[in-house]
């Protein structure tokens, strides 16, 4: 039983390099952000467990006494590699959802049963907690885009910068901390259909398409290097490298068919203000980075910013390498966190 306000938060992450390449066996380079999602559980006197997703629009509750009389052993069957569909009915079947619900919101619901049933209650996860919830992270990528590399729940979950490749991990030993810009076109797409849409200009034009691969591999291996450099004792012109290995990777990502105007929108606006941006993750919308170099003066920053943000974009302001998924004491929260919990 809960006795105390227990804080869970995991971080916002992107892929420095190797993103569709690396659902093709090539390398990427994957990092956890400074910026955070953050669970609260907060134990009341209802009787019930109430689950609140403000961002996606959930509210349900659940009998306490009920949840405690449920044979939960199903979750404990050895190693999870993917769920078996009586697992998924039985998490179903607890979380009473109805036949309409969204696919996204029934999935954000059974995650949530999941963790409430089996880990919840524990204040400090071992590595063998860390490894469940990555599993049960890429299973929930599968469920979203079908052929998930397991990148992204990797970083999500062990957090810092990662070497990635067919499921073998590496952390960079001592990554910069490297500011950069996070921006978020709103344009929405589906990872599923640009992640099938690579594999088809591959199918049709291997001879074109396989070489862009090995370069984008290319690329994330010299970006590990730099980055390695840099650990040691940053200098601008490892800058000038990232930024240039920024631009390639982009020139890569739109020959693969990934790109979009909007991203192509966000690259012209960086660069009329001196900054390297490229896509993250899945394209066709979605997210870019831009890297932030030392020694940019802070308005230069805010004027980029707003540049963005007249674009119709969000945009923010961070750095790499942040911790992976971690349980916070209330207290221990930064006070504006804590500010924007309360007011939920
Ligand atoms: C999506 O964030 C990254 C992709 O490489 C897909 C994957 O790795 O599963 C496009």
């Amino acid at each position: 039983m809960l006795s105390e306000v227990l804080l869970v938060s995991a971080p916002g992450k992107v892929i420095l390099h190797g993103e569709h390449a690396v659902v093709h066996g090539k390398v990427a380079l994957a990092v956890a952000l400074n910026l955070r999602t953050f669970l609260r559980l907060q134990p009341h006197s209802s009787g019930k467990v109430d689950l609140n997703l403000p961002n996606i629009g959930i509210k349900r509750a659940w009998d306490v006494a009920r949840l405690q009389l449920l044979d939960t052993s199903f979750l404990e069957q050895g190693d999870v590699t993917a769920p078996t569909p009586e697992q998924v009915e039985k998490l179903k079947e607890v979380a009473g959802l109805p036949d309409d619900c969204a696919v996204t919101e029934r999935l954000a619901v059974l995650a949530f049963l999941y963790l409430y049933l089996s880990i919840f209650w524990k204040q400090r996860w071992t590595k063998e907690d860390l490894e469940l919830i990555n599993k049960w992270a890429f299973q929930g990528e599968r469920v979203i885009h079908g052929n998930p590399s397991g990148v992204d729940n990797a970083v999500s979950t062990w957090g810092g910068a990662l070497r990635y490749q067919q499921g073998k991990i590496s952390s960079l030993k001592r990554p910069p901390a490297l500011q950069i810009l996070l921006t978020n076109t709103k344009v929405p797409r589906s990872t599923k259909a640009l992640v099938a849409g690579v594999r088809n200009r591959l199918l049709k034009f291997p001879e074109i398409v396989a070489p862009l691969l090995t370069s984008i591999d290319a690329i994330s291996l010299e970006c590990e290097r730099v980055l390695g450099e840099m650990g040691e004792a940053p200098a601008l012109e490892q800058y000038l490298v990232l930024e240039e290995l920024i631009d390639m990777n982009q020139h890569h990502l739109n020959a693969l068919g990934v790109g979009h105007v909007s991203l192509d929108q966000l690259c012209q606006v960086t660069r009329a203000h001196g900054l390297h941006s490229k896509l993250t993750g899945a394209g066709g919308g979605g997210c870019g980075i831009t890297l932030l170099k030392p020694g940019l003066e802070q308005p230069e920053v805010e004027a980029t910013k707003q540049a963005l943000t007249n674009c119709g974009f969000d945009c923010w302001e961070t750095s790499i390498g942040a911790p992976g998924v971690s349980v916070h004491s209330a207290t221990s929260l930064d006070s504006r966190v804590r500010q924007a919990l309360d007011g939920l």
